[in-house]
């Protein structure tokens, strides 16, 4: 290891199990020198399994539901005091849609759900950056990332209202982030994520195709949750310090391309 996040402070939002994008983010921010507050919605405390993982990291739980100003408060006054001093980077990786749970289709809403699923997955950016910033909370040269997923720029019908939820967080980076910038020279990026196999990734219809697909179009192949957390620690390390109000697609090459020799190869014969 490189020792990148030397004496770095944290908050990790979002690990639910060990297939977590932020489970493996918080475990290669500990290998890299890095101490954090471990964070997720007192209802997901109930699996118990993030204290193997805090127990692995010598990390603190601060349970705190993104959709609620009263925890991120407290979540962030505490992390300050635990972590003795401001916070140097934050991992924004929340998302849930109800009405892809309930298998409701796009055209066809519950409005309920995409104001709760809304809240949950967008929203919530707005509201953590809202309580850092107001908080003074960030370090000079501090890093704020959150994960995000190309549906924000084009069409995949079976990602639901989450491409919408997608499309708001990756604004709201640029948004909050030239403030945060401006203020503070904390810098604020979304990474856009290939399909990973997750408890949020696999509960999209057909996950199992679109993953294959995927891996097939992008010439390096789709980018695995670890390698995610690789790219996360230097957006988080002072290597990357000018990089900001960036949407950095992290998938091997899927957004740029248009055909592949193997997609195309499936459809060989169909003009004959
Ligand atoms: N898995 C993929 O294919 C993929 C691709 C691109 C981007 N992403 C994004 O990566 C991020 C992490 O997802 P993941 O794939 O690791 O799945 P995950 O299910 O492991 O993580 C989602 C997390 O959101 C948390 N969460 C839900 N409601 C919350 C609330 N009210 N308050 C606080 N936390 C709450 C869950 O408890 C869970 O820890 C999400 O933003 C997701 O959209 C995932």
């Amino acid at each position: 290891m490189y020792n990148l996040l030397k004496g770095k402070k944290g908050i990790i939002f979002g690990a639910l199990n060990a297939d977590s994008i932020a489970w493996k983010v918080a475990e290669r921010a500990h290998q890299e020198g890095a101490t954090f507050v471990l964070t997720n919605a007192p209802i997901a405390m109930r699996m118990g399994e993030i204290n193997k993982l805090a127990a692995e990291t010598g990390s603190e739980i601060i349970p705190a539901d993104a959709t609620s100003m009263e925890d991120l408060e407290n979540l962030v006054e505490k992390s300050v005091e635990i972590l003795g001093g401001k916070i140097d980077f934050v991992l924004h990786s929340i998302g849930m849609s109800i009405n892809v749970r309930k298998g409701l289709h796009y055209t066809n809403s519950n409005y309920e759900f995409t104001h709760k699923g809304f809240d949950v997955s967008a929203l919530s950016f707005h509201r953590v950056m809202n309580v850092l910033y107001n908080k003074k909370a960030m370090s000079r040269w501090g890093s704020i990332v959150a994960l995000t997923y190309m549906a924000a720029q084009r069409v995949f019908p079976d990602y639901n209202d989450m491409a919408d939820n997608k499309a708001y967080l990756e604004s709201v980076a640029r948004s909050f982030g030239y403030f945060f910038g401006r203020d503070f020279k904390v810098r604020v990026n979304t990474i856009s994520q290939s399909p990973t196999p997750t408890t949020a990734g696999s509960g999209v219809k057909g996950f199992g195709g679109f993953l294959s697909y995927a891996e097939k179009m992008s010439p390096l192949g789709n980018a695995t949750a670890l390698e995610c957390a690789d790219y996360t620690i230097t957006l988080f390390s002072d290597l990357t310090k000018k990089v900001t109000l960036q949407n950095l697609f992290h998938d091997g090459g899927f957004s740029n391309m248009g055909i592949s020799d193997v997609i195309m190869d499936s459809f060989m014969g169909a003009d004959e």
